[in-house]
């Protein structure tokens, strides 16, 4: 559930990446690791409406721990092949570690850009390699969406397909928990897409899809319900994701008038137990290239 703000039409993005990668660095040691199924549950949506079967050699952008690369690799079987991209070391360590634990020998995760999907190490990235590429609440973190698109159809074979996911609305039940926490931060609201974003709707994505080359885009839009036990669980959560972004922008010093303020808002969500859940919607898109 989050973006970044994005540099101007000349930056080639490399601070932004950085940034990024720190960001995820940080993040890698509690992702998915907070007793929140999240991204894993997504992860196997997404593989299963990309079509990925046996034997086919599959591009995952953005790879992070392994949320999809794990069932993308599961869905190739043995006589395929799955590889991770990810530009965080941190994340690409956790996804390797959970591919060796499963014995996956047909996955592998590297660290690199999967912007450019260039220079990685041991991986062949000739034009019309992949039969899929896909993209797990990646893409909109990348400083240049549309030129990763057309990589992708240039590394799809005929008939090869992209599938990716990214947030459709938020819960508007969270919102005054967002605008409690706002003025404390620097950093944008982890809420807001840039206003020329081809996330910023269905119909723009598609566009840009078309424009590179991709034909026959459709966009599906689920629920992505998130449960939290109490206010101290959903805090180690967003810890635990890029949400951490906005928090880190906080100065120390202001931190605990923010959460103050931030948790006045999480009791009006408690349930009579003190649980909380989140309903976004998650939108999955997937084009072919002809
Ligand atoms: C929200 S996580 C999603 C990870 C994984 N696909 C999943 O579904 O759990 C976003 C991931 O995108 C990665 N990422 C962001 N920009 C990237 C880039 N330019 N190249 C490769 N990975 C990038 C981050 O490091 C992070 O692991």
């Amino acid at each position: 559930m989050s973006s970044v703000a994005h540099g101007g039409a000349a930056d080639t993005g490399a601070e932004l990446k950085a940034e990024i990668a720190g960001l995820f660095d940080r993040s890698a040691p509690t992702y998915e690791r907070v007793g929140v199924e999240h991204f894993a549950d997504l992860g196997r949506r997404l593989v299963a409406r990309s079509g990925t079967s046996a034997g086919q050699r599959v591009l995952d952008a953005g790879c992070g721990t392994g949320a999809v690369l794990v069932p993308a690799a599961l869905a190739v079987g043995a006589e395929g092949e799955a590889v991770g991209v990810d530009i965080s070391a941190g994340m690409v360590a956790r996804a390797r570690a959970e591919i060796d634990r499963l014995g996956l020998t047909q996955a592998r995760a590297v660290t690199g850009d999967a912007e450019t999907v260039t220079g990685l190490d041991g991986v062949s990235t000739a034009p019309g390699s992949f039969d899929a590429v896909l993209a797990g609440i990646s893409l909109f973190f990348f400083p240049r969406p549309q030129a990763a698109v057309s990589r992708y159809r240039e590394l799809l074979r005929p008939g090869g397909r992209f599938a990716v996911s990214w947030w459709g609305r938020q819960d508007p039940r969270w919102e005054p928990v967002f605008a409690a926490g706002a003025p404390y931060g620097t950093a944008g609201s982890s809420h807001r897409l840039p206003e020329d974003s081809p996330f910023r709707s269905v119909d723009a994505l598609h566009a840009v899809l078309t424009e590179a080359g991709f034909a026959g885009a459709e966009t599906v839009e689920e629920d992505c319900v998130t449960r939290f036990e109490d206010a101290d669980h959903w805090w180690r959560w967003v810890w635990s994701t890029a949400g951490r972004r906005f928090w880190e922008s906080v100065p120390a010093s202001r931190r605990q008038e923010a959460e103050a303020a931030v948790n006045r808002e999480l009791t009006r969500l408690q349930a009579p137990d003190g649980s909380l859940s989140s309903s976004v919607r998650v939108r999955f898109t997937v084009a072919g290239r002809p």
